[in-house]
């Protein structure tokens, strides 16, 4: 049965930019990059089709050399990755898309294999995560973390600021500031990874001053909020089973409030725990969120156009952002419309390799065409 009249697949404005449809193609780290952070040749192919999203946000970016946490992610400080990024952002250009930069620093989710001289990763404070870091010598188990000096932090404000700079000269037509799913910024902003005594860390006011200056730092780069979104996610427990936050609620409330200040272009919830489940089990309001947010609201977790379709006439969202169906459904945007099957790609293609499982994927019809 056609869907193609359904409101989540009509235009959409945001901002000052005009969506083709209410559907975002989820940030998606596929690890293809090379050694030196530069994304493949064959990158502007995946994004360019997949360009019928309304808005594409990029794999999550490495703002610095000390950001890195996974093996062969991209990054956007050096000259080499803009070239490349200025490239794939052409592509999804010329296929009339519109597409983001996911800016990140993985914090205390990294392995000194993957750091600079081989250190500590950095975080908020001395705590050790659990689970293991994909390195280019397999998994590790993560270490505890060095708590960063006080005098550090305005050093990585500066690395937000030249990352998005560096996003400008690419030809992004905005950025996402990745502040969800328990890497550096969130490190920060919860108290169980926040134990700091100085003016980042007890208060939530304290606990949100190092997020603050960086949302203030990028909206600065990009001429205000109009062009500058984040990406939150109150229900996580990541990377574990257990609550991140002693009050979830009151801290997201007061981190919101505080983005609404900046005029912020949308926020990108992770309803739940990211792929695992949209239950919230400590507490979090959504609506709440939503309603005290002068921006967008753009709601993740295992949307479905049907799932996506009622919380659009509930009014709980704007925009739909859809991860894993975008890796092997390239023209999701049209399988949705014609109420097409989904391709479900296996897991082993999801990170590392080449073009294979990744640029590949075929269209309903065959070979996506795009323009180059
Ligand atoms: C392979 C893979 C890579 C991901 N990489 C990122 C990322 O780089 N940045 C991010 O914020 N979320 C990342 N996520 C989370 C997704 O953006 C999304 O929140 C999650 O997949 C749930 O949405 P879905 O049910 O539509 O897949 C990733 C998820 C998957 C499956």
């Amino acid at each position: 049965m056609s869907r193609s009249d359904s409101p989540v697949l009509q235009p959409f404005t945001l901002g000052d930019l005009t969506l083709k449809n209410r559907v975002v193609m989820a940030p998606l780290t596929r690890s293809r990059s090379s050694v030196a952070g530069v994304p493949p040749d064959f990158a502007a192919d995946y994004y360019g089709q997949r360009a019928n999203a309304g808005l594409i946000i990029s794999e999550a970016t490495n703002i610095s050399p000390q950001a890195v946490g996974y093996a062969y992610t991209p990054g956007i400080w050096s000259d080499a990755q803009v070239e490349a990024w200025r490239r794939i952002v052409a592509t999804v250009h010329a296929n009339d898309g519109r597409i983001f930069l996911q800016l990140w620093h993985t914090g205390r989710i990294s392995h000194p294999n993957l750091q600079p001289d081989g250190g500590l990763p950095v975080s908020a404070s001395a705590i050790k995560p659990k689970g293991t870091a994909f390195t280019e010598d397999g998994m590790k188990a993560h270490v505890t973390p060095r708590a960063l000096e006080t005098d550090e932090i305005p050093g990585i404000v500066g690395d937000y600021r030249r990352a998005a700079e560096n996003a400008k000269r690419a030809g992004f037509d905005g950025v996402e500031i990745h502040s969800a799913n328990n890497y550096l910024l969130e490190q920060f902003v919860r108290d169980s990874t926040n134990t700091r005594t100085d003016q980042y860390g007890g208060s939530i006011e304290n606990r949100l001053r190092f997020p603050l200056a960086v949302v203030k730092a990028v909206t600065e780069v990009w001429g205000g909020g109009n062009r500058v979104g984040i990406r939150l996610s109150p229900a996580t427990t990541e990377p574990g089973k257990t609550p991140l936050d002693s009050d979830p609620h009151a801290t997201f409330g007061a981190y919101v409030d505080a983005l609404s200040d900046f005029g912020l272009l949308y926020i990108h919830t992770i309803e739940g725990v990211t792929q695992q489940t949209r239950d919230v089990p400590d507490g979090v309001d959504f609506l709440d969120l939503r309603k005290r947010f002068s921006g967008a609201y753009v709601g993740n977790n295992q949307y479905t156009l049907d799932l996506a379709e009622k919380e659009l006439a509930e009014g709980h969202a704007d925009l739909f952002s859809f991860g894993r169906p975008y890796i092997a459904n390239p023209d999701l945007v049209a399988r949705l419309a014609s109420g097409a099957p989904l391709a479900e790609a296996p897991k082993p293609y999801w990170y590392g390799g080449g073009a294979n499982g990744y640029s590949d994927w075929p269209g309903m019809d065959g070979p996506v065409q795009i323009e180059r």
